[in-house]
């Protein structure tokens, strides 16, 4: 990754960190881009800034905490003021997102349907004409019997389903205790049908388009900070 890239993810971060007030609960997304924003958070916390997290990931949480960021959880709070979060792909207009490629998008999906307002935070390798078209779809599926689900994603017309696998080789497990299978669409003209077919798979328990939840998109590229509406 070229330290342009770096910079850009950083700073689109720390501009959607900056939107966040004293009293807000705060979703705190997963991956690099998020991080620098839980970064920015812990400085503000020492700059005085108060308020409580909900992380979307078992990653995230560690990072929060060792920004000293308080966390808290859905028993307490139903609604999030603002949650934050990257992208994996994201399509203007509509501002449809491909997420999950670091494997956290069920909760990541839970902590975005439950924000007032969701800021999606990327550098300019993520906008596409349609989704599909650099990314798979990452779909979480239970383990038991997820060949069959396999088998029933590649009939929604995907070309290749991959069980994701670690560094070392072995099934991926995600936070939830979940399989996730990697599912190549290219690019995909009707985003909403695909969605309803897949939620239709027993065994789906989410996959990572995010259509229509996106409030702003946060767009950082050698030329500034574009900010994107639906
Ligand atoms: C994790 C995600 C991430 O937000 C997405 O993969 C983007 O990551 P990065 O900021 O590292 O490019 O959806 O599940």
């Amino acid at each position: 990754m070229s330290s342009d890239m770096e910079i850009h993810k950083r700073t689109a971060a720390r501009q959607a960190a900056d939107m966040v007030k004293s009293g807000m609960v705060v979703g705190l997304g997963t991956g690099s881009t998020a991080t620098y924003m839980i970064e920015r958070l812990g400085e503000r916390i020492t700059e005085g800034l108060h308020i409580v997290g909900i992380p979307t990931s078992e990653d995230s949480a560690r990072k929060a905490k060792k920004a000293g960021i308080p966390l808290t959880d859905f028993a307490a709070h139903r609604r999030l003021d603002i949650a934050i979060d990257g992208a994996d792909e994201v399509q203007r207009g509509p501002l449809h997102l491909i997420k999950g490629l670091g494997g956290a998008l069920l909760r990541e999906k839970i902590v975005a349907q439950a924000a007032k307002k969701f800021v999606v935070i990327v550098d300019g390798s993520k906008p596409v004409d349609h989704l599909g078209e650099r990314a798979p779809i990452p779909v979480e599926v239970i383990s038991f019997g997820w060949e069959c689900t396999a088998e029933r994603l590649s009939a929604c017309g995907a070309k290749g389903v991959k069980p994701r696998t670690d560094r070392d080789g072995n099934l991926f497990v995600s936070d939830n205790g979940n399989m996730i299978l990697d599912c190549t669409f290219g690019p995909i003209e009707d985003p909403e049908e695909l969605a309803r077919q897949i939620d239709a798979i027993v065994g789906v328990v989410e996959h990572g388009m995010f259509l229509n939840m996106a409030s702003e998109v946060l767009v950082a590229t050698e030329q500034g900070v574009e900010r994107w509406e639906p």
